[in-house]
């Protein structure tokens, strides 16, 4: 986005304090899953501010490990999207899904463990020596397009 001349300010939502979005021309929010669910902070950010999001141009993107399977990696078919879109009424007018990185290096031995147990249901990748990047950054580039014309 910051090609297309726009200024970009991020802001993590589990750091406050956050900037107040009326203050932006477009909001763009994005929620990794962690065991299954898009965090708390998301949806409860979406509610208090849901009179602006629906005025302004907005968009959602949500990461995950499921959306390395290329029958899961869009907003129609990706599980975690779809209930995003259950949970919550706000319709923005661009989605995505990304696939996200498994890191078994920089993780806890529970994580871990239950990351390489659902990895081996999955079919994933189970070695823990080592990350895995599974984004496909021309697809999180044209999204920053695509937001750039809304
Ligand atoms: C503790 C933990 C639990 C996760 N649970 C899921 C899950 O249930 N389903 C999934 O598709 N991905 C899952 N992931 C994968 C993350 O969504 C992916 O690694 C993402 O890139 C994490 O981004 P973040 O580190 O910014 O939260 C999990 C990752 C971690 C670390």
């Amino acid at each position: 986005m910051e090609g297309q001349r726009h200024e970009v300010v991020l802001a993590s939502l589990d750091t406050g304090p956050h900037p107040v979005p009326d203050s932006f021309d477009k909001i763009v929010i994005g929620a990794s899953i962690r065991y299954g669910r898009h965090r708390k902070a998301v949806f409860d950010f979406i509610e208090h501010h849901r009179a602006l999001l629906e005025c302004k141009p907005s968009a959602f993107f949500s990461v995950n490990i499921v959306a390395r399977k290329p029958e899961k990696c869009d907003p129609h078919s990706n599980p975690y999207m779809r209930k995003f879109l259950r949970q919550t009424a706000w319709r923005p007018g661009q989605l995505a899904v990304f696939a996200g990185r498994l890191d078994y290096p920089h993780y806890g031995a529970f994580d871990r463990f239950m990351i390489r147990l659902i990895m081996r249901i999955t079919h994933g990748p189970t070695d823990t020596s080592r990350s895995y990047e599974f984004t496909d950054w021309a697809k999180v580039e044209a999204f920053g397009e695509a937001v750039g014309k809304l």
